[in-house]
């Protein structure tokens, strides 16, 4: 439909139907078959007529019964408004993938790319419109459950998965191209620095810290494109983001010039009056309108008090339709009016939802999400070794991830299945074997397996729910039982590999003397296939950790990039009045950028082509990396700068590029980057984005913690 014919469609809507197109309701509304809440379900208070007039449905799926869903509200709607249907697709939508804390340790974007367009089509042939992903928000504390919805600490990293995510759901124009869906960057802003890791908490941190560091992803979103942004639950600088008009209206809409629709997270408009920011759910809606919310998610302030409000104050009318014509915009740019079942197939959604070519990419991106910690030479596991699996994760199909939504565990490949379709000889258990409370049974089953291996590899972790929405941790180490389990089993056999399913950055000790420990976070349907292959060799793992794992939670917030104090450790021989705990280390235990493989990387001297930059020069760093392994290889080569001295204290270094080499066994090859001063800018106290003359380090090395290092100078 033309603009012109939308402004006529929105003339001719009474106030009632402008106000239902700002309503989102859950599926459960509409579909006896939809049990999915993703949210607190309260009494909404609406009528008939709201609900099969709701601009949007909230997590339906299925192409017959969105058909017939539409079918029915197309005939209920006086103007013949067709609903947009919306869903959290955050990693898959049949075909599970890693979950995406696990894609951003395969620093793959292409593969990032693939995953949300492969998403996008299973989630569009059965009758999704727009999903609820990507999730940029950028995290530092693993005791927040949700960490396992992020790509992980470093702005840039974020930005580049954020921007392929975009794109694998959109393509060019969803609307255009088949089997493509309208994304949504969530949550706008700052959700992952929540206090303490704690659900739902507080955020508190400058706006120049929220723009250096935890904006960028969801800029980068809109950027590439995104039709959607979601607020979040917390506050930002005290005034919850919902209502927050500087964040939504002056950041969001006039310096990122953000077109698209702003829809809140679930319930978030009426949680201003628990916020207390707003006095009742009147000033809830006037507050939440007036910050730029175009659709509340399943609470009714806008359905029960935006006419009145606007009767008392005709200016919001104006704000209101410019609500209702967003919605519009985005059911005609998916061409929604002419096709109001665009998408939905029910053939198509037989024949290619799981279908064997996505499982096969799952396995992919599974195999290159894999990070390994340890390995003292246990690993790949030698053929003709008797080998054990055991523990909670061994014959567990609970490995979707805590946002896996239409993905079904029955359909998720164990390791014990991936693990006999390449040593058929393996010993398990047949005993069910809890992650918290194993049966006494069912220890004794594993360590007589133990002992009567000669490798084992034991499945310790987490089970999904310990992750997600609503699943902070205060303790991130492994549960007792496990621990305990770890040890009996250890006191057996010498040679223990553990495999950890978990949706953060753990707490290791107690585990940490391992042989070797394969981090497999929740690796998605294909997990169990993916696993095998890296645990036998078939395939050699290249993931990098896209978060820090802490020596322990009393460490936490803890990442790489951080500033470098007025007394940093190691600073002198000063052993005492320095920025350090008396009974840990500041280190994490496994740092940003992190990984081992089964090839042996050497890096050779840092060669800089010029020591002084221009503002419109370049200077080309050359590194020389070298597999002398007899194992071909994948090697993540990172590029870190740092600057000397700032207007504001500058972290001690910050990812700038990377580099993913594939390295044949015995070759070696320069890499070379390329350093211009748009990577050195950051956000000065006045909130300019500049840089400053003066000195810079550059870095290269494999990760964060090992770096090597030549020095710069920009003039200007
Ligand atoms: C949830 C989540 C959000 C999700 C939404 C719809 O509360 O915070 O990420 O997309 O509700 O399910």
């Amino acid at each position: 439909m033309k603009q012109d014919g939308l402004v006529r469609l929105l003339e001719s809507m009474t106030m009632d139907e402008k106000i239902n197109q700002l309503i989102q309701l859950a599926a459960t509304f509409y579909s006896e078959d939809s049990k999915e809440n993703t949210g607190p379900i309260r009494e909404v208070g609406l009528t008939e007529e709201n609900v099969w007039n709701a601009g949007s449905i909230l997590g339906q799926s299925g192409a017959a019964e969105s058909i017939k869903i539409q079918r029915k509200y197309m005939e209920k709607h006086r103007l013949g408004v067709p609903v947009l249907f919306m869903a959290d697709v955050i990693h898959g939508f049949r075909t599970i993938f890693p979950i995406p804390l696990a894609l951003g340790c395969s620093w793959d974007l292409e593969m990032a790319e693939k995953v949300a367009e492969i998403s996008a089509r299973e989630a569009s042939v059965s009758g999704v419109h727009v999903v609820f992903s990507p999730m940029a928000d950028l995290v530092r504390d693993p005791r927040w459950g949700r960490v396992m919805e992020s790509t992980g600490e470093d702005p840039l990293l974020n930005s580049f998965f954020a921007t392929a995510f975009v794109k694998g759901y959109q393509g060019k124009d969803p609307g255009k191209e088949p089997e493509r869906v309208a994304a949504c960057v969530k949550h706008y802003a700052g959700y992952g620095a929540v206090s303490g890791g704690r659900e739902y908490n507080t955020v508190n941190m400058s706006e120049r810290q929220l723009r250096e560091s935890y904006l960028s992803a969801y800029h980068a979103a809109i950027e590439a494109g995104v039709k959607v942004v979601m607020t979040s639950f917390n506050t930002v600088d005290g005034i919850p983001a919902t209502g927050n008009a500087w964040l939504l209206r002056r950041l969001l809409r006039e310096e990122q010039k953000f077109e698209g629709i702003i829809i809140s997270d679930w319930g978030a408009v009426e949680e201003l009056t628990v916020h207390a920011v707003a006095k009742d759910r009147k000033e809830a809606a006037l507050l939440a309108l007036k910050a730029g919310v175009d659709i509340e998610m399943m609470t009714s302030c806008y359905a029960h008090h935006l006419e009145e409000l606007a009767a008392e104050e005709p200016s919001l009318e104006t704000l209101l339709d410019q609500a209702v014509m967003r919605v519009l915009k985005l059911k005609n740019d998916l061409g929604l009016f002419e096709d109001p079942f665009r998408g939905a197939d029910p053939e198509k959604e037989e024949r290619i939802v799981l279908c064997q070519e996505h499982r096969q990419v799952a396995r992919e991106a599974a195999l290159k999400s894999i990070v390994l910690l340890k390995n003292d030479g246990i690993l790949p596991v030698k053929e003709g070794v008797q080998v054990a699996v055991i523990g909670p994760g061994a014959a567990s199909k609970d490995i979707l991830g805590a946002w896996s939504w239409q993905g079904r565990t029955q359909e998720a490949v164990s390791m014990i299945e991936g693990a006999k379709k390449i040593d058929p000889k393996i010993l398990t258990g047949s005993e069910p074997f809890d992650y918290i409370a194993p049966s006494a049974k069912a220890v004794s089953e594993a360590v007589q397996l133990a002992e009567r291996s000669e490798v084992v590899i034991l499945a310790l972790g987490e089970p999904a729910w310990m992750s997600g929405e609503a699943a902070s941790r205060s303790d991130i180490r492994l549960p007792e039982s496990q621990l305990e389990f770890f040890r009996k089993v250890r006191k057996i056999n010498k040679n223990v590999i553990v495999v950890l399913y978990n949706g953060r950055p753990l707490d290791l000790q107690g585990i940490n003397d391992a042989n070797g420990i394969v981090e497999a976070w929740f690796p998605g349907t294909e997990g169990g296939h993916a696993l095998a292959e890296v645990l036998w060799g078939k395939f050699n793992p290249c993931g990098r950790l896209c978060m820090s794992f802490p020596e322990q939670a009393g460490q936490l917030p803890i990442y790489y990039n951080a500033d470098n104090t007025g007394r940093p450790a190691g600073i002198s021989a000063e052993p005492k009045y320095i920025s350090k705990y008396l009974d840990v280390a500041n280190e994490a235990k496994y740092a940003f950028g992190f990984g081992l493989s089964y090839s042996e990387f050497h890096y050779g001297q840092l060669v800089l082509d010029k020591n002084v930059l221009a503002s419109d020069g370049r200077i080309s760093a050359t590194i020389e990396v070298e597999n002398r392994s007899k194992a071909d290889g994948l090697e993540t080569v990172q590029l870190y700068i740092r600057d000397l001295v700032g207007e504001v204290v500058r972290p001690i270094k910050e990812l700038k590029d990377f580099r993913r080499l594939a390295l044949p066994a015995g070759q070696k090859c320069k890499v070379t980057f390329t350093i211009e001063e748009s990577m050195l800018r950051y956000f000065h106290s006045d909130q300019s984005f500049t840089s400053d003359a003066g000195e810079f380090d550059v870095m290269i090395g494999p990760d964060s913690a090992n770096l090597t290092t030549q020095r710069f100078r920009l003039i200007k």
